[in-house]
């Protein structure tokens, strides 16, 4: 029987569902495949934690250095996360000529050239289909089988625990607090959550995607990234009057001139295929010239579906390893010469209709100067919402949507109307995609 050996650094909530997987599943694989897959280094500075595998005596060791060098691993796991370590391992792992399979979003956002040039200029191979969306083959999609169309946009809910909390907020009217803690808890979360609920995972994430969609080089600070902890349960419940959902939404649309790229809180219509698309899930719709829409759903997080990505293209080196034919795809789906500078569009470039969310004082005339101000920067209003009376000075909140404008006029507007004596906290606004 043929044997691929494996080598993993990282031990924690997805190393684990990976060791799992290739235990409880290590025959079905070997059936498709046609070899075992052997785990025979796993390096985590945390060797005591039981993780509920039981691994061979001595394929555990704190050292990292253990696997990168070891001489019989051919294909290298890496879950650890973060810019570094993360990238000095994997640069080791690369010049010692071990394939790569990682998770890390972020190291690929940042420092994805050179890992990819690393690659390619050794002739390996690398896999990172967990590190967008978990379970869903969106690299897969996009590399190999969307490889003919012209994309032309690709958006969505990429944020497992951002979804989650929004989820839970809308359905249970829970509080963001609590819902944060249950993500957490059922290891959704990145270990430093503020990742998940500031927008940046989300923005690693369609980084990576822009880069593979359209071929270009992606300056990663400077993606337009906005997070949902200013969301309120008020929002929220004013966007179901309206008749939208508010999702953490990534943001990729090239028009062939510019990429506008941007990670934030969006009202979609409920009618919308992703306004339902709850809890964990993750949903990511790409739209190029041979199909209107196509939409991936699917566990965006989680030990094992994220642990059945990495698995999934430790099997697909394997084959590759196996039948001797080397790497066939370009590390970032475009051949590296081919890669270009496009510029990213400036949000204040952008269209989009509007929520916007004041607080008041309930007294005359403070909605007329406010749709004043709005008519004077050609904004106009499509409806709008007031809640009670506030009690001695207390602001009451107006929230209205506005028809499609330009974000210039919206910021314009609302640096005007927060000078107004009767508005009492900086306005918020949420974009509504379709
Ligand atoms: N923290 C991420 C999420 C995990 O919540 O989606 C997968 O990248």
């Amino acid at each position: 029987m043929k044997i691929v050996k494996v080598g993993m650094i990282g031990f924690g909530t997805i190393g684990a569902g990976v060791a799992k997987i290739l235990v409880d599943n290590g025959e079905i694989i070997r059936k498709r495949l046609g070899a075992r897959l052997e785990l025979v280094k796993v390096a985590d500075l945390d060797i005591t934690t039981d993780r509920g595998i039981e691994l061979a005596t001595g394929v555990l060791t704190t050292s990292a250095d253990e696997v990168i060098n070891h001489p019989d691993i051919d294909v290298l796991i890496e879950l650890i996360g973060g810019y570094n370590p993360a990238r000095k391992f994997l640069l080791q792992a690369i010049e010692q000529g071990k394939h790569i399979v990682t998770a890390n979003k972020a190291l690929l956002a940042k420092h994805g050239d050179e890992i990819f040039s690393a690659v390619t200029e050794k002739g390996l191979s690398i896999g990172f289909e967990a590190s967008i969306g978990g379970a869903i083959p969106i690299i897969r999609s996009v590399r190999e089988a969307f490889v003919a169309n012209r994309i032309q946009s690709i958006e969505g809910i990429v944020n497992g625990t951002a979804n989650y909390i929004l989820s839970k907020m809308s359905d249970e009217k829970c509080d963001f607090n609590t819902a944060l803690k249950e993500a957490q808890e059922k290891g959704f979360a990145e270990a430093d959550p503020t990742f998940d609920i500031e927008g940046m995972d989300s923005a690693h994430k369609i980084a990576v995607l822009t880069r593979l969609a359209y071929g270009t080089l992606v300056p990663f600070d400077d993606i337009i990234v906005s997070g949902i902890s200013g969301i309120t349960s008020e929002d929220i419940e004013c966007a179901r009057e309206f008749g939208y959902r508010i999702k953490l939404l990534a943001i990729s649309k090239y028009d062939g001139q510019a990429i506008d790229i941007r990670v934030h809180p969006a009202m979609i219509p409920v009618a919308h295929p992703m306004a339902n698309v709850n809890g964990v899930l993750n949903a990511i719709r790409v739209c190029d010239d041979m199909m209107d829409e196509n939409i991936l759903i699917g566990h965006g997080a989680g030990a094992l579906p994220t642990g059945s990505a990495v698995v999934g293209d430790v099997v697909e080196i394997a084959r590759n390893i196996l039948t001797g034919v080397g790497e066939r795809l370009p590390a970032g789906s475009f051949q590296e010469n081919e890669v270009k500078k496009i510029p990213l569009k400036d949000i204040s470039e952008i269209e989009s209709e509007y929520f916007l969310r004041f607080s008041v004082l309930d007294k005359p005339g403070v909605l007329s100067k406010i749709s004043g101000i709005l008519g004077k920067h050609s904004i106009s209003i499509e409806s709008m919402i007031q809640r009670g009376r506030g009690k001695g000075g207390e602001g009451v909140p107006l929230v209205m949507m506005c028809h499609k404008s330009s974000e210039n006029n919206i910021q314009s507007a609302l640096n005007e109307i927060e000078e107004l004596n009767a508005v009492c906290e900086k306005p918020n606004l949420i974009r509504v995609e379709r």
